[in-house]
């Protein structure tokens, strides 16, 4: 075990030698091969620039906009660079345009609800209706802020909503509307033009959820992809996230939350007055937060500029059409959902080609994809979030999916003992004991060596036969076993 706090101090190069020997069982986070997590441009010298950025502010405090300028200013500029990629700003539809810069897609969302909720003081019990593709960040939000969840389903072969199925959960209770543009799980952008309209004639607010897509759609419709409306273009719309630790390519730790006008951002501001100490007055969920990643995003922007962004889409776009093709070309696969952006989202038609043991196959190749669940009609899938690093790697994913598919086929679907499919879809959660899960992983072999890729398809054919609040406990369960102190 490794020691945080050592008796006397280590030197630099060796706690450094130290971190790297940790991180080399990591996923690798650079090479186009990793489909998940992780959002790679492959432009030399791009990481270094924005570590030196990260550096220079990282001691910077938000906490305060007045006692560091620096922080300030490269906010503005960075809501309105989102704004202006959003088609909001001067000379659009939406030239009062404000924003706030947050942590990552989900404070931006937990922000958009907190803000919709807080606008009106009067709903005692205040709802939101989404899409029940909508990022799984909406619940954390309706959970955390108290705000009741009305999902709307979704065409399970489309995996669009159907805008007068959104229009039939809004009730006189609801303070906000959201939909994707795209969905994390399927690249489907929903219909934004229909449901904003519907939300504004109801006098609701709308969010746009493009933290995943907002930075990547606008380029490739300026490279010629066909989109409909999805942005502030679209009467309606009220609030857009954008995830500028996503397709801007930034490092991890920055979103922009937009709102069409200052009134509407209103309520996002927390203000406290009645303490001993300094009046608080936050935009966001944190107080003190780090200048360093936001000067890192202002570095990586600037220097990509909006030439760069367009070259990187053009390059996640052939890696897309190339990704599918080989999806195409592999007997027993097909797309799920089109791969009209930048996500590949394949299925199985194939009982004996297993999804998750495919996964596992090709982990076992060095290719790291992320396998959904089946929910609600639609199958599971294996999601890819394709990057412009994956360009290079086009050519050798072919013949590794196939070798994979192969491999998946020869070893047959997972088969689970009829006891094991019993208990997963019968165990109510609060029957879940520590002990209980601890025995369960073991028997899964998740207890394996650190580093060494564990076979998860047997787990995810478990979790596919769980209810999902069955899920949500194993995995929490699961988890709090992972996240003990290292003594
Ligand atoms: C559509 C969408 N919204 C929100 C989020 C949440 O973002 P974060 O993980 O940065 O909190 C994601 C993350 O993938 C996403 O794809």
């Amino acid at each position: 075990m490794i020691d945080a706090l050592p008796p006397q101090g280590i030197p630099a190069e060796q706690v450094l030698a130290e971190l790297r020997g940790l991180r080399s069982a990591d996923l690798p986070t650079h090479g186009g091969r990793l489909f998940a997590y992780v959002y790679d441009p492959a432009r030399a010298g791009l990481d270094q620039l924005a570590m030196s950025a990260y550096a220079l502010s990282a001691h910077v405090n938000g906490l305060d906009p007045t006692a560091f300028p620096s922080l300030l200013a490269t906010e503005n500029a960075l809501v309105a660079a989102a704004a202006r990629v959003l088609g909001a700003g001067p000379g659009t539809a939406a030239p009062d345009v404000v924003g706030s810069v947050t942590s990552g897609g989900t404070e931006s969302l937990i922000l958009a609800v907190k803000t919709a909720r807080d606008a009106h003081p009067e709903i005692a019990h205040p709802r939101l209706v989404i899409p029940s593709t909508a990022h799984a960040a909406f619940a954390k939000a309706a959970h955390y802020l108290g705000v009741e969840l009305d999902l709307v389903p979704v065409d399970p072969v489309t995996c669009v909503p159907d805008p007068a199925a959104v229009a039939a959960a809004i009730t006189a209770e609801t303070v906000l509307v959201a939909c994707s543009a795209p969905s994390y799980a399927h690249g489907v952008v929903d219909p934004v033009g229909q449901i904003a309209a519907i939300a504004a004639q109801r006098g609701v607010r709308c969010h746009v959820d493009a933290c995943f897509g907002g930075w990547a759609l606008p380029f490739l419709r300026r490279i010629g992809l066909d989109m409909p409306a999805f942005d502030f273009a679209v009467p309606g719309v009220t609030s857009m996230s954008v995830d500028l630790h996503k397709y801007a390519y930034t490092p991890k730790g920055v979103s922009v939350l937009l709102h069409r006008d200052a009134s509407l951002r209103r309520p996002q501001y927390f203000a406290f007055a009645d303490w001993p100490g300094y009046t608080m007055i936050n935009p966001v969920i944190s107080s003190t937060r780090s200048g360093g990643p936001i000067a890192a995003a202002f570095a990586t922007l600037r220097h990509l500029g909006d030439e760069g962004y367009l070259e990187l889409a053009r390059q996640t776009r052939d890696a897309v059409t190339g990704l599918a093709a080989a999806v195409a070309a592999t007997d027993g696969l097909r797309l799920l959902t089109p791969a009209d952006y930048t996500v590949v989202c394949l299925t199985s038609d194939d009982p004996e080609l297993d999804l998750f043991v495919l996964a596992d196959e090709l982990a076992a190749r060095g290719w790291h994809t992320q396998p959904q669940l089946p929910f609600e009609g639609i199958p599971a899938s294996i999601h890819l979030t394709v990057t412009a690093s994956v360009a290079p790697q086009v050519a050798q994913f072919g013949p590794a999916l196939a070798e994979a598919a192969a491999a998946a086929r020869a070893q047959g679907p997972v088969r689970l003992p009829e006891e094991l499919l019993a208990m997963a879809a019968h165990l109510q959660p609060d029957q879940l004991t520590p002990e209980l899960v601890g025995g369960l992983a073991e028997s899964l072999g998740l207890g394996g060596e650190p580093g060494a890729a564990p076979r998860l398809a047997v787990v995810n054919t478990v979790l596919s036969a769980a209810p999902p609040r069955l899920r949500e406990r194993l995995l929490v369960e699961f988890v709090s076993l992972l996240q003990r102190p290292s003594w």
